[in-house]
């Protein structure tokens, strides 16, 4: 099945050519399909998303100094591919293949899987079973009222707005709507914000879950690539100048997959952005927490997270927060963190979904982050030390076994975006099932297709279970590295 999407934001001849690099090597024909070549892998990639579209012919020509004749071969090949469309007036976009997308999947989150990839989500914290038996000794006054509290524990929001003010953001419990985790949060938002049709502007590579959210209200991706070295502005403001995005979502500590974190003068450009074109943004922050190279005896870790998107566009910005990668996936909870008013609105918007988040849990979590942040807590220093540990004996098991990829370590976050040479991973994903190994595909990072030559590995699994799954791996790729075939539809697992 072929996407095509309507041309979306252009990109300048001068950006490709730097995106193509050095790709020349030869004149004629061999230069074509050099240029050609250089092309796809960048559609394929991901570099250049569905709907973005190319500069014209003489412009690009210009900016490769060749000839327009092999501007216009190269592009035929790849329109005849499928992978481009054009339209007279509309120019030239790109428009790839659909990723492998199915409904079923989700049951394998079901199912416990010997060695499971798939899933970025650690086991609880040794701390938590005494966490519940201290909640559980406090549940009695609570018992007396009737549960249901739409926004949440006031305790747990006083706990969580105080770890926002702390960060630089001053924050009110009032401004703290509880919810049944980040996903919970951000399909709330969308619902209370984006209608059918509604374009919302996001990252590619991204985070499944959420561009699935976007799909269930109907709304419409536009999505801004993400590459090696992190987000590009200049293609962020194009895409919200030509889209008018109704809402961006954003990841910008410790993005799912790639673990990047936005760099301070990047903040300032977005936040300048947003608040110029008054777009709203929701902002992930439920891995921001996960700063692995954090040393808390040089900087407390009362002081260790940058300030909050929201604190540089308080208008703008709707940050949503997780508990799952802290404490335990199970708790099932998370927050949203906006304006009084826009909490009163989501109230409102809830009040025909759930009616609040189970007030036990939230007694439990209240406890646990009580103490969370203080120097004196090694709850979080243990936690991030065995994240620390995971990434780093990854790094070494990849380079060991799989020495044809190429990997970046990531500064946090849980997982390592590998880059596997060559578009296997859907082939990659199959055959490691074979061999006990649950793995997703790169291309269901993509919001519209490509990134198959990529693959997520979360190194969240006990030290014993990594190093198997990471041999078995290394094992299926040479055996794939030496096949050479087509890449067939795999079988959808769920994310985290
Ligand atoms: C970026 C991102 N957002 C949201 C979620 C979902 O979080 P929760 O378990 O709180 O719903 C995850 C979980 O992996 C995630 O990585």
């Amino acid at each position: 099945m072929s996407t095509v999407l309507p041309p979306g934001s252009r990109i300048s001849g001068t950006r490709l050519a730097a995106l193509l690099g050095p790709w020349r090597d030869g004149s004629g024909r061999q230069g074509t399909a050099r240029l050609a070549a250089s092309l796809r892998q960048l559609v394929l990639e991901g570099a250049l998303v569905a709907g973005t579209r190319l500069p014209s012919e003489r412009e690009l020509s210009a900016s490769l100094a060749v000839s327009r004749t092999m501007v216009t071969s190269a592009v035929d090949r790849l329109r005849d591919e499928g992978l481009l469309a054009s339209r007279q007036g509309a120019g030239t976009w790109v428009t790839v293949q659909a990723a492998t997308r199915e409904p079923g999947g989700w049951s394998a989150m079901s199912e416990p899987a010997p060695l499971d990839l798939a899933l970025a989500s650690p086991a609880a914290i040794p701390e938590f079973p005494a966490a519940v038996d201290r909640a559980a000794r406090r549940l009695s006054p609570l018992l007396a009222g009737g549960g249901h509290q739409l926004q949440g524990l006031l305790e747990l929001r006083e706990l969580i707005a105080d770890r926002f003010t702390r960060r630089g953001l001053p924050t009110g419990p009032e401004q703290i709507m509880i919810t049944n985790g980040a996903q919970h949060a951000f399909a709330l938002v969308l619902r209370m914000l984006v209608g059918p049709g509604d374009r919302v502007l996001m990252e590619q590579p991204g985070y499944p879950n959420a561009y699935e959210a976007v799909h269930a209200v109907n709304g419409r991706i536009v999505a801004t690539a993400l590459r090696e070295d992190g987000w590009c502005l200049t293609e962020m403001e194009a895409a919200v100048r030509q889209a008018a995005p109704r809402l961006a979502y954003l990841m910008v500590d410790f993005h799912n997959p790639t673990g990047l974190r936005m760099t301070a003068p990047e903040r300032h450009r977005l936040a300048a952005l947003l608040r110029r074109t008054r777009t709203m943004a929701v902002v992930d922050e439920t891995l921001v927490e996960l700063d692995l190279d954090h040393d808390p005896a040089v900087v407390p870790r009362a002081k260790v997270a940058p300030p909050p998107m929201a604190a540089l566009a308080p208008d703008q910005v709707i940050t949503i927060g997780s508990t799952s990668k802290l404490f335990w996936g199970g708790l099932r909870l998370g927050w949203v963190r906006t304006t009084p008013e826009l909490v009163h609105r989501l109230g409102a918007a809830r009040l025909g979904m759930d009616l609040g988040s189970p007030i036990m849990e939230q007694l439990v979590l209240a406890e646990l982050y009580a103490e969370a942040f203080t120097d004196e807590s090694t709850v979080v220093t243990r936690r991030l030390a065995s994240f620390a540990h995971g990434r780093d004996l990854a790094m070494d098991l990849v380079r060991e076994h799989c020495p044809g990829w190429s990997v970046r370590r990531p500064a946090g976050g849980l997982s390592l975006w590998c880059d596997l040479g060559a578009p296997i991973s859907v082939r990659l994903s199959a055959s490691a099932r074979d061999r006990g190994v649950r793995i997703v595909p790169g291309d269901r990072f993509a919001a519209h297709g490509g990134l198959r030559h990529r693959l997520r590995l979360p190194y969240a699994l006990p030290p014993e279970q990594l190093r198997e799954a990471i041999r078995r791996l290394g094992l299926v790729a040479a055996e794939l590295a030496d096949q050479d075939g087509p890449e067939h539809e795999g079988p959808v697992l769920p994310v985290t």
